[in-house]
Parts: structure tokens; C-alpha cells; sequence
């Protein structure tokens, strides 16, 4: 059974299609990430899946429970932790983790849950703010509440709807050692990131989206292999010679070209020497998620069959 299951889901807004027939499964026990830039429908997928908001058609499990006719079994497998940042300004970080606690069925009385809950505290850097008020919490700690109250309940599958936008690298760092060890545990985990180095790290598996449907579906190893390997990357103050536009990315001064293969580098060094441009800091190295990402949502829509998806 799988832990996820996406079948045909389709979501419309008005004239708006946010979900357009998405299908896909994630198995218990995968680390798995859904990528897609803003607007993409990651979110909206997420709120089907939570119950938040209902799909137009398609049908939604979570270990086998159907997220509308069997809502309460597939909400309590799940710990969701939302991109929105919510919280209740009335109640102490300890306070809104108990009274999470409490909705899911866990003891609050008895206080039979603390300990886990002061593990989740002090894993997540918050154990000197038990006592504080929501309210009193800086952005980044209030992200950090979400996912403790996401996990208060020990669900076997945690979704995290960009977990670490906002959140400092130290905590980004502890944060994700705290989640893969729960991933390696057992807990399923779903991860929506905009940080393409951190899903690269974490995900054995990725699903991107674009408008709405899944162009993209593979293991993460395959999906870096499948594309441009190599990539050029150097400072220039001039501006880049047009030929070159297509396959580059220019941020700032720092360019970065595409190439397939060594021929390929060479022509492009040449394109570059011919206009008289002066590369500094030139550096050759692999292709990363976040070229395969640009390449997959600017390129033609690849055929699904040889990604993996099922019909
Ligand atoms: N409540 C709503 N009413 C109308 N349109 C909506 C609503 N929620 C989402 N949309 C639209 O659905 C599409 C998908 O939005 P969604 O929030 O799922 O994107 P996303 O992939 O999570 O983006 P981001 O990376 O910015 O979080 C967008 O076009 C958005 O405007
Ligand atoms: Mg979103």
C-alpha cells in the first residue's frame, strides 16, 4: 500500500486549472520531493491532501484511507507542516504543542506525551522558548512551532510545504537531520522546497510540476543524469554574446552555461574569446538539480513513459 496516492487529481479555480490530472504514488518509507515554481499547484495538492480543500476530481489516499470518505483515519496518518505561517498568539509554544497533541487523540491530561514533545524542543532549537508566547517568536521560531506541532502526533507521513523558507542555515541544517532520521525510522516524507540543493540532498525521489501537471518524475540520481552534465560557470562583467542565451543562466555577474559534452565547452569557450569576453574565476563542474530544474520547466515537455510514471 502506498503511503500517498495521487490518482487523476484535478483542482480548478474559476478559469484556473491548478491541478490538471495528477497521478502519481509515493511509497512508504521514501524521502520524496515535489518541485514546481511559484504557482505551480504544489500547495493546492498538499490541501487536497489535508483536507483543506477539495478536489475537483481524482481521488486522494493516505495508507490507503481516502482523504474526503475516510478524512479522519488518512488526516491522523498525516503531520502536515504548512507553508502559511498559523499559530494562536494566546497560547505558550509548550501550550499550542499539547493542545496539538490533543486533537490527535494524545493524552494531554496525563502529560504522556512531553517527553516527546521536549524532544521535539530541543531538536528543533526551541527548548529555552517552551514557556514563551507565540506571539513573542521571530518568524524563523514560528516556522519551527509548525513543524513540531506537525509532529506532535507521531504521524507515519510528514508533509512539509517549504519547511525552511525563512529559517536559518543552522537550523535548516538541524532540521533536516532531525527529519531524515525520522525518515530513516520509518515516517514517510513529503517535501515541497524552492532550495533545489536541499532536495537534491534529501529526496531519492522528485516530482516536478508545472501548471498544474507533472512534467517530471524520476529518482533524483536519474534526473541528474539525464540531462546537460556539465556546467560553466565564471564571472563577466560584459554582457553575454547571444548565441550563448539559450543554454546560460545570469545572475548578477555570475554566468552559467550548459554543455553536453567537452566539444561542446570548447565551442562555447571559443563563442566566448571571439567577442572579446573575459570570463574570470572559470570553473567546470557537473550539472546540479537546480540546472536540471531550468532545464525540465523551459524545455519541451518531455515524454512521461520514460519517467516512470504509471498510467
Ligand atoms: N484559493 C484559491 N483561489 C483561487 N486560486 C487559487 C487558490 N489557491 C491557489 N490558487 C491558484 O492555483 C495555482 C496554484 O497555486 P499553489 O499555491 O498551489 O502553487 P504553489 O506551487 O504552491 O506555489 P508557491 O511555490 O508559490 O507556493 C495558482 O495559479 C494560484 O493562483
Ligand atoms: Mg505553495
Amino acid at each position: 500500500m502506498p503511503a500517498i496516492s495521487f490518482q487523476h487529481v484535478v483542482k480548478t479555480y474559476g478559469a484556473v486549472k491548478a491541478l490538471d490530472d495528477v497521478s502519481f504514488n509515493i511509497e512508504q518509507g521514501e524521502f520524496f520531493g515535489l518541485l514546481g515554481p511559484n504557482g505551480a499547484g504544489k500547495t493546492t495538492l498538499i490541501s487536497i491532501l489535508a483536507g483543506l480543500a477539495r478536489a475537483s476530481g481524482g481521488t486522494v489516499r493516505v495508507l490507503g484511507h481516502d482523504v474526503v470518505t475516510d478524512y479522519a483515519q488518512a488526516r491522523r496518518s498525516l503531520g502536515i507542516v504548512p507553508q502559511e505561517l498559523v499559530f494562536d498568539p494566546f497560547f505558550t509554544v509548550r501550550e499550542a504543542l499539547r493542545i496539538q497533541g490533543g486533537y490527535f487523540g494524545v493524552r494531554t491530561d496525563a502529560r504522556a506525551n512531553d517527553a516527546w514533545i521536549d524532544e521535539l524542543l530541543a531538536n528543533l532549537g526551541l527548548a529555552d522558548k517552551a514557556d514563551a508566547n507565540m506571539r513573542q517568536l521571530s518568524g524563523g521560531m514560528k516556522r519551527r512551532v509548525l513543524v513540531a506541532q506537525a509532529l506532535v502526533h507521531r504521524p507515519p507521513v510528514i508533509v512539509l510545504d517549504e519547511p525552511t523558507a525563512g529559517v536559518d542555515v543552522e537550523l535548516r541544517q538541524t532540521l533536516w537531520q532531525f527529519i531524515a532520521r525520522l525518515n530513516r525510522e520509518g515516517h514517510t516524507v513529503l517535501l515541497t522546497t524552492h532550495y533545489l540543493e536541499e532536495a537534491e540532498a534529501l529526496c531519492g525521489r522528485i516530482a516536478m510540476l508545472k501548471q498544474g501537471r507533472v512534467v517530471a518524475l524520476d529518482r533524483t540520481s536519474a534526473l541528474l543524469a539525464g540531462t546537460a552534465s556539465t556546467m560553466l560557470r565564471f564571472k563577466m562583467d560584459a554582457a553575454l554574446p547571444s548565441q550563448l542565451a539559450a543554454q546560460s543562466r545570469v545572475t548578477g555577474r555570475i554566468v552559467q552555461i550548459t554543455a553536453h559534452d567537452a566539444h561542446e565547452v570548447e565551442t562555447i569557450l571559443g563563442v566566448l574569446r571571439n567577442a572579446g569576453c573575459q570570463p574570470e574565476d572559470l570553473e567546470i563542474g557537473r550539472a546540479d538539480l537546480e540546472d536540471v530544474f531550468l532545464e525540465i520547466m523551459n524545455g519541451p515537455p518531455r515524454a512521461m513513459h520514460a519517467m516512470g510514471v504509471a498510467a
